[in-house]
């Protein structure tokens, strides 16, 4: 699917995000270790609030070549999704790697520490997702304020969930989720430095 939105200017830290070897290097490294967060991904899945065959939109904030999207899209038969990234080179191999599961996503590129990012998503979601993404911007108040942008596009009754880095401290992004708006914060799973968390968005 074509992509529908791309942010002019590209982020920069310490990964090489936009380099087409970093990446398919990235991703050579990561399939055999794919199964050691399948346990997350389904915790993940089941955390959200929606019964699974109803015809929900998922955001994936960070999505990369689309390995949670693509596990959703399977636990949501009929459920959409759109991957935001800013990386061309991840939105290629994600196309690649989710040809099967054409028309039921697509590709929004933009960079999550510029202010204003959101509004090249065309919300609202019942569910925004995110993994290992996030804590790619490091400076704290970035972080704050990627959920500040995230809480409006959430559809009321929806959630907000992140498996990531406890870094910044989880006990600060929990705090940043309920600045945002989130009702019900919680860790649902803690291990190894990374988190599964998140919060809902009140009806
Ligand atoms: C470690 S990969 C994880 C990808 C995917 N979520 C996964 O779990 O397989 C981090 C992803 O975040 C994206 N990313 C990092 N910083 C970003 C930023 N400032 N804006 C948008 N995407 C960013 C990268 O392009 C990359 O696809």
């Amino acid at each position: 699917m074509a992509t529908t939105s791309r942010s002019r200017e590209h982020y920069r830290d310490h990964h090489d995000w936009h380099s087409h070897d970093y990446v398919s290097k990235w991703a050579e490294g990561q399939d055999p270790k794919e199964k050691e967060r399948q346990e997350q991904f389904r915790l993940l899945a089941k955390t959200v609030p929606y019964d699974k065959q109803l015809p929900i939109k998922i955001l994936d904030v960070g999505a990369g070549y689309g390995a949670l999207t693509q596990f959703l899209l399977k636990q949501f038969p009929n459920a959409t999704a759109v991957c935001q990234d800013g990386s061309e080179e991840m939105a290629k191999l994600g196309r690649e790697r989710m040809e099967h599961l054409k028309g039921r996503y697509t590709y929004v590129l933009c960079d999550f520490s510029k202010p204003g990012w959101s509004q090249q998503l065309e919300g609202p979601f019942e569910a925004i997702v995110s993994s290992i993404a996030i804590h790619n911007v490091r400076r704290p108040e970035t972080v704050r304020s990627i959920y500040r942008e995230i809480f409006p596009l959430v559809k009321s009754g929806g959630c907000f969930l992140n498996f990531d880095r406890e870094n910044p401290p989880l006990h600060d992004q929990m705090e940043w989720l309920r600045e945002a708006g989130f009702k019900d914060v919680k860790c649902f799973w803690n291990g190894e430095s990374r988190a599964l968390f998140g919060g809902f968005k009140k009806e």
